[in-house]
């Protein structure tokens, strides 16, 4: 495959200072020679003594989002050039519980993501069906407006990745099964290719998100349009998030 690996893993609102550190220290730690790209996006208060901690390591440190502006009135939000000040390379947007909690629509997800790109961060965009629409039969069709929605037409593949995360899957240890994310994986390849352009789309990293773990890794990364993982509970123990990278080698 030419796309490499992403293994991500989304620390979500889990880490206090000392803690965080020693995670990251212990991912860095088993990082070098991997097949896998490793990313890391603790919680904002962790991006900084990470970078320092980890810097020269083979992990990418990403944030979990960020405004749609670099700067002003707008009270307890995080810029993307901010982002990437502290040594950020991705950001994450969309997320489903970002888009459940916070409201966020899919015309704020892709202004973020503009954004994103502006400041030189690669943005993680994620999408998901929720466990009612898929019983409806109606998860491409939520994921295609998803895509139409948040995803800028300036989309490459350096500068974008795409998460497809089943909001049933996530947190709940029901995982998808390989042939349902791969199904998914390449509705949101063609579409993509269709929608925005052949030539972008082929190389965009489709990462799959729920449940992830070191026992089920290896047959979902080896569906050929799952370019790797955006990996909640178990990225929070370096064993795991490193089993799931062998899993990726
Ligand atoms: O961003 C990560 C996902 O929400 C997956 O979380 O691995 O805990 O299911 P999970």
């Amino acid at each position: 495959r030419d796309r490499r690996f992403l293994i991500a893993g989304n620390w979500k609102m889990n880490g206090l200072l000392q803690d965080g550190v020693d995670l990251a220290k212990a991912v860095a730690a088993g990082s070098d020679g991997r097949k896998a790209e490793l990313l890391v996006c603790p919680p904002a208060t962790l991006i900084k003594p990470i970078v320092d901690a980890i810097g020269g390591a083979a992990v990418a440190v990403g944030g979990q989002d960020c405004h749609y502006e670099d700067s002003g009135a707008f009270t307890g939000d995080i810029s993307p050039t901010m982002l990437k000040d502290l040594g950020c390379g991705y950001v994450i947007l969309g997320h489903s519980e970002r888009r459940a909690y916070h409201g966020e629509s899919d015309a704020e997800v892709k202004a973020k993501a503009e954004a994103a790109h502006d400041a030189g961060l690669v943005a993680i965009i994620c999408v998901g069906e929720t466990e009612a629409q898929r019983d409806a039969n109606e998860t491409l069709t939520v994921i295609s407006t998803q895509l139409y929605g948040s995803v800028p037409e300036a989309a490459t593949p350096d500068n974008t990745v795409i998460a497809y995360e089943p909001v049933w899957a996530i947190g709940t240890g029901r995982t998808a099964t390989p042939e349902q994310a791969q199904d998914v994986h390449d509705h949101i390849r063609t579409y993509g290719m269709a929608t925005f352009g052949p030539d972008n789309w082929d190389g965009v990293r489709i990462l799959y998100g729920g449940s992830m773990k070191p026992g089920n890794a290896g047959e979902l990364l080896s569906q050929p349009d799952v370019d790797g993982g955006l990996i909640g509970g178990a990225s929070l123990k370096a064993d795991d998030f490193l089993g799931i990278a062998d899993a990726a080698d």
